[in-house]
């Protein structure tokens, strides 16, 4: 089994107000060379699917039917990591640098690259089609890509990070670089860095 790191516990209070967060919250697709650190890394990931304290399954994002379809994943300056909610820790996948392949599978939008931190949202679309069927269901599971996003977009801008939502790319390459499995379905890429 791969090993696992312990992220540090989210805070529950800043003095960011919500109102000012939304107003202030741009694209950013430039990065000062600074690494990201793991306070910042485990806040991130806690926004997009953390787990709330009550009841026990529940998350930071709505999900229809409660049925949890979307799967994180992180690619870290290291490597790449798979975000487990449960224990709101990274399980670690690969050991090297995907940024620049990652890139590339983006059509080389370039940010990618410098970004110290990557999001990737996935999706296990079986897990709500079973219920909703396939004509409802990925219609649900890009509103709830869109929820977990948000969330992100604003808790980078309430640490002083900057992000950009990423819907070009090419969805094989990010699945073969990424080492995805197979019903793991990417759907958006949220690079994160310091505003340079
Ligand atoms: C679904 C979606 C896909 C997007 N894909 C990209 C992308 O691939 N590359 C990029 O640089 N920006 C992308 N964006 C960001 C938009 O270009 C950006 O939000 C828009 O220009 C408005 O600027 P603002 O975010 O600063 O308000 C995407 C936004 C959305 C909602």
């Amino acid at each position: 089994m791969a090993k696992l790191l312990s992220l540090p516990k989210p805070r529950l209070e800043s003095s960011a107000s919500l109102e000012e967060m939304i107003y202030r919250r741009r694209s950013v697709r430039n990065y000062a060379p600074k690494e990201v650190n793991l306070e910042e890394i485990g806040q991130l990931l806690w926004a997009v699917q953390g787990r709330a304290d009550t009841p026990a399954y529940r998350t930071t994002v709505p999900s229809a039917g409660a049925l949890y379809p979307l799967e994180v994943y992180a690619v870290l300056i290291d490597g790449v990591y798979h975000y487990e909610p449960s224990e709101h820790a990274l399980r670690s996948l690969q050991d090297v640098d995907q940024r620049m392949e990652l890139c590339r599978a983006a059509y080389n939008q370039n940010f990618i690259r410098q970004a110290p931190l990557t999001i990737v949202l996935t999706a296990v679309f079986a897990r709500i089609e079973g219920k909703y069927g396939r004509a409802r269901g990925p219609r649900y599971v890009y509103i709830e890509a869109g929820h977990a996003a948000q969330n992100l977009l604003l808790q980078a801008v309430a640490l002083g990070l900057g992000s950009v939502p990423v819907g070009a790319f090419d969805d094989q390459k990010v699945k073969s670089i990424l080492r995805l499995p197979p019903n793991h379905e990417p759907l958006y890429l949220l690079p994160v860095g310091r505003p340079r």
